[in-house]
């Protein structure tokens, strides 16, 4: 009897577990992601027939090419997720380049469903991110050439060139589709905006200041 509850004590951790699993591993050996497919998604993309599938699904060219810094951050962020690879539909893993113009930045923002880690390919990067409420500690440092920083799911982090001259960085994220929220477009750029009283009282500043930075976005 003793043993029976156990079994099935343990039968139900397995499967509870199974449940809550945040990307439970695929049961086919790929899945690219059709996207002219009106199939019902689930947490994801649908699965073009397997047998259609060809290098290309699994293929990216163009890493090599700089991105554009001109731009008002001076930053460019090439992306190679679900997007530009089909094939890396459900597979929880993705990259990007990063190109920075000499003081260039990729303003603070969050990855909500992938950590990053991001190398140093080319000159001088100041990193950072910050641990969620109520510490909002700052966790930095300068990296160079072949060094490599984490950056933990979620949280709010930035990149600033602070060599002399142009940087580059390629990142790995643990997600096919990271996602994006950058903080300043979605805070003063949000569409429709958010409304000034809320924005100056959160930052407590006057109205006018709060009109003059969404005018930016
Ligand atoms: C880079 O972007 C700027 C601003 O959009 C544009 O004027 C310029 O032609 C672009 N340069 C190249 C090489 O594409």
């Amino acid at each position: 009897m003793a043993n029976q509850i156990l079994l099935l004590t343990t039968f139900l951790a397995m499967t509870c577990s199974l449940v809550v699993a945040f990307e439970p591993s695929p049961l086919q050996d790929f899945c690219v992601a059709d996207a002219t497919s009106s199939a019902t998604r689930v947490n994801g993309l649908p699965c073009l027939d397997s047998k259609l599938a060809t290098a290309e699904h699994f293929f990216f060219s163009g890493l090599h090419i700089p991105g554009n810094t001109s731009n008002p951050v001076g930053g460019k962020v090439t992306p190679i997720n679900v997007a530009q690879i089909p094939g890396l539909n459900t597979f929880g893993i993705s990259l990007a380049r990063i190109d920075y113009a000499p003081m260039g930045v990729i303003p603070p923002h969050t990855h909500p469903r992938a950590t990053e880690i991001l190398t140093v390919l080319e000159g001088s990067l100041d990193v950072g991110f910050m641990t969620s409420n109520p510490d909002n500690k700052l966790i930095s440092k300068v990296l160079n050439k072949g060094d490599a920083f984490v950056f933990p799911v979620g949280l709010i982090h930035y990149q600033k060139n602070v060599g002399t001259g142009m940087a580059v960085s390629l990142s790995s994220l643990s997600s096919q589709n990271p996602g994006v929220n950058t903080i300043a477009n979605a805070v003063f750029g949000s569409n429709p905006p958010i409304s000034e009283d809320v924005l100056a009282k959160s930052f407590q500043v006057d109205k006018s200041v709060i009109t003059s930075i969404q005018a930016k976005f």
